[in-house]
């Protein structure tokens, strides 16, 4: 399997890796496929993501994914974060083999599920999440 030389250097040297203590929200996802597991923790103020944070137990790509994703989420805004997929995810990673483009999946979802998780509990509505699951 080929992987890119930025998925080994963000494997090797992921970016933002850790969690956040009373994080605005925190997003955890599971892969059905392989059964690994993403989670993102968000500081947010003033819509803006000041901080991010995430813990994959997973494979190498779920890993590079979980890194590149927080980097490129980091100081958006709730609405930007919310235009991130998982293509764009791998793009910024030169591309993931075919195979474990589902791991790239696992990045968007959590990021998702940790903004649903601060909208539900500030109570705010985002329009972009309806019908999100
Ligand atoms: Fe085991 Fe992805 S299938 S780490
Ligand atoms: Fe499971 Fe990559 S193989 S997330």
């Amino acid at each position: 399997m080929e992987y890119s030389d930025k998925v080994m250097e963000h494997f090797m040297n992921p970016r933002n890796m850790g969690s956040i203590e009373n994080a605005s929200g925190v997003g955890e996802v599971g892969n059905a496929k392989c059964g690994d597991i993403m989670k993102i923790y968000l500081d947010i103020e003033d819509d803006i993501i000041k901080d991010v944070k995430f813990k994959t137990f997973g494979c190498g790509s779920a890993i590079a994914s979980s890194s590149m994703a927080t980097e490129m989420i980091k100081g958006k805004s709730i609405h930007e974060a919310l235009q991130l997929t998982n293509k764009a995810v791998a793009e910024a990673l030169d591309g993931l083999p075919p195979v474990k483009m589902h791991c790239s999946v696992l990045a968007e979802q959590a990021v998702k599920a940790a903004l649903i998780d601060y909208a539900e509990k500030h109570n705010i509505h985002i329009p972009e999440l309806d019908g999100y699951e």
